[in-house]
């Protein structure tokens, strides 16, 4: 039945529109979510996790709570500034209570038994740090063979969101996004901001979505303080919904637009750290310089308002 898709998240505004975005599509068989420390504290990822996923229906839907902080680091500051004190604009307390208990164990076991138990390669869409999953792959080597994709949101080709170099999601565990996507053989696509950025909805869409249904508006009612943001970090009036952009890849491979890319991640503690440093000469000049790293599939192009149109179409109960 479908893609089967387990999501690693921290919700944050835009990760509540890809949770629902996954568990609302018919065509994807959510296996389990995890969650990891972000936006803000591992407690509050986990609560907005499970209490998202009883908004939409889905208290069948396996959570285990992973890291509650980065590998080798510690974590400077949430993402309250965009987020809001409670990761969902201070109304988490006003979606249903959990459908269901969180798992007796931790995020890498269920991510194990998962796949282990899964007949076909899963997909996995990572759009919190990138801990959980460096954790994984270095405790768990033979698992690798029944991921199908990594579909991670992060990182920035031109610029950064926290810093100006770096965006939040890598910014937040260098070390584990370096594991990730440099040293590890999985194959991954990564859906930086730029992309994400210019995938944004403005406050037609947001009215739309809020019509749309109770979903729709409680999902809609999640976003007073992260609209506030958007206005500044966006120059207009709208909202980057960066995960959903992932997720809807994730569900709809090719949706996005990929190059294969070299990418390096600065682990160093100039004002680079947490920068995405992805390769877009031209390969023959790359092979000459003999710096032809491992690629990853880098998404930097869709149909704009075909990607806006899916993911509002998904949520508001219709399947395009
Ligand atoms: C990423 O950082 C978080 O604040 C968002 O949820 C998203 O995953 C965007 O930079
Ligand atoms: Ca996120």
């Amino acid at each position: 039945m479908g893609t089967k898709l387990i999501i690693d998240t921290d919700p944050g505004v835009d990760d509540a529109f890809a949770i629902a975005l996954a568990a609302l599509s018919e065509d994807v068989d959510l296996l389990g979510v995890t969650t990891v420390f972000g936006n803000v504290p591992l407690s509050a990822t986990t609560r907005n996790a499970l209490r998202l996923l009883a908004l939409c229906g889905r208290g069948d839907v396996p959570v285990a709570a992973g890291a509650e902080r980065p590998l080798v680091y510690p974590h400077p500051h949430r993402g309250t500034y965009a987020h809001g004190a409670d990761g969902l604009s201070g109304r988490a307390e006003v979606l249903p209570q959990p459908g269901r208990e969180l798992e007796p164990v931790d995020a890498v076991s269920l991510l194990v038994s998962l796949l282990e138990a899964a007949e076909e390669p899963v997909t996995i869409a990572p759009i919190g740090p990138l801990t959980n999953i460096a954790l994984l792959l270095a405790a768990h080597p033979g698992i690798r063979e029944k991921i199908d994709r990594l579909v991670i949101m992060g990182g920035g080709l031109d610029h950064g969101n926290t810093t100006a170099a770096a965006e939040f999601n890598i910014w937040s565990d260098p070390e584990a996004a370096r594991r990730v996507l440099v040293e590890e053989h999985v194959p991954c696509v990564l859906v930086p901001m730029d992309l994400t950025h210019r995938c944004a909805v403005d406050a037609d869409w947001l009215a739309k979505l809020a019509a749309s249904g109770s979903v729709g508006a409680a999902l809609n009612g999640l976003t007073p303080d992260y609209v506030e943001y958007y206005k500044k970090a966006l120059g207009f009036a709208g909202i980057a919904m960066h995960d959903a952009v992932a997720v809807a890849e994730a569900i709809r491979p090719g949706i996005l637009r990929t190059e294969e890319l070299p990418v390096e991640v600065e682990c160093s503690f100039g004002p680079s750290r947490g920068a995405t440093v992805v390769d877009r000469r031209r390969p023959a000049l790359r092979a000459k310089m003999n710096q032809d790293a491992p690629a990853v599939a880098v998404a930097v192009d869709t149909d704009l308002d075909g990607l806006r149109g899916f993911v509002l179409d998904r949520i508001a109960g219709g399947q395009s």
